[in-house]
């Protein structure tokens, strides 16, 4: 059945092409004028930039993925029966693949009603609804195109709520970032509703870097794409290919920061802010941080924002961790 012949699937744009086009806008336009230069990455995340992250997932260095599924694997009936949830919301959804496993679980314990995934995309999460619409019929699916910075105040779904967050993507938030998020969680939570957090673990740069800089160079295209769409979108003329990526494990944050290093000296107009942005050779331009956790650094920062800690289980080779913490 499409999507539209059903009566309990909706989409709501919370963050509308032209929202996205100013706070695109605005952060290229501080970001660009700064010194060193960054880009805040949710821009990566276009049609291509979640596609080329599905890649990603799939690469035999990016073992992120296949550890957090693993323990969703084990730990889904456990998850299930400690929250009982009647909604499953889930921020920076993507293509909800692993979230399968929950949605399996809650339905197995017989609490689940509602799906309400959230993410930046509107092409990863139209997809991702399709197919879960598709191979969940009776379940209520109300996804949101929203920012998960900007947009919980309005959540749907009928509690007791879990909300999930998972692939690590807290990892790519700065640690003040990280503190304001989880409080936000938390102030639309209700005391005993659950939140579900994936996080990456540190570990030897040896596993880690690959996993940032892979062999057949697929996270240097996803890295790159934000060149594209600053191009596209801004009327930019980045010379994409004269751009390196670079993925570095700064052991003093404990985590990866990914760069874009320009291989020559460049003059880029981006005539949508006015703006000439000069690099010199060799020049970096910041793009994101992925940190990895220690179990007291999540569940100190969890405890701040209101939340008790459960439950802390990781993957069989110790990658990852899967958090389950109550709202309190
Ligand atoms: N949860 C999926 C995808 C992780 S990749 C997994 O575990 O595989 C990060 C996801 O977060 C992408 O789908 C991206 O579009 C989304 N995202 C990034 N920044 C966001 C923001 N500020 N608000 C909402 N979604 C965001
Ligand atoms: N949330 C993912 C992570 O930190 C995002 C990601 C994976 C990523 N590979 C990347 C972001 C490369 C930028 C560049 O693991």
């Amino acid at each position: 059945m499409p999507e539209t012949a059903r009566r309990d699937v909706t989409v709501d744009v919370l963050l509308t092409p032209d929202h996205a086009a100013r706070a695109l806008r605005a952060d290229a336009a501080s970001g660009l004028r700064a010194s060193p230069k960054w880009l805040a990455p949710k821009w990566f995340y276009d049609t291509r930039g979640s596609e080329l992250f599905e890649e990603i997932t799939r690469l035999p260095e990016y073992y992120p993925t296949r550890a957090e599924r693993e323990i969703l694997h084990t730990r889904s009936a456990d998850i299930a029966a400690q929250t009982s949830a009647h909604t499953l919301v889930e921020l920076g959804s993507g293509s909800s693949e692993k979230t399968r496993l929950l949605l399996d679980a809650l339905h197995d314990h017989g609490t689940l009603r509602q799906f309400v995934p959230l993410d930046v995309s509107e092409s990863a999460l139209r997809d991702a609804i399709s197919a879960i619409a598709e191979d969940y019929p009776e379940l209520t699916v109300h996804g949101v195109v929203g920012d998960f910075t900007a947009h919980l105040d309005d959540l749907p779904g009928e509690a007791p709520r879990l909300v999930a967050f998972l692939g690590g993507t807290i990892g790519n938030l700065i640690p003040a970032e990280r503190a304001v998020f989880y409080r936000s969680i938390r102030d639309v939570l209700e005391p005993g509703e659950y939140l579900l957090l994936g996080t990456d673990l540190v570990k030897s740069p040896d596993v880690l870097v690959p996993a940032y800089d892979d062999a057949a160079g697929v996270t240097a295209e996803f890295n790159r794409n934000v060149l594209r769409v600053l191009n596209r979108e801004l009327g930019a003329d980045f010379d994409v290919d004269a751009f390196t990526h670079v993925a570095v494990w700064n052991a003093e944050q404990e985590w990866i920061e990914m760069r874009l290093r320009a291989m020559r000296e460049m003059r880029v107009r981006i005539p949508e802010l006015d703006l000439v942005a000069t690099f010199a050779k060799g020049e970096e331009l910041g793009t994101e941080v992925s940190a990895k956790f220690r179990r007291e650094v999540v569940e100190t920062e969890l405890a701040a924002a209101g939340f008790a800690l459960q439950s802390w289980w990781t993957d069989s080779g110790d990658r990852f961790a899967l958090s389950l913490a109550r709202a309190h």
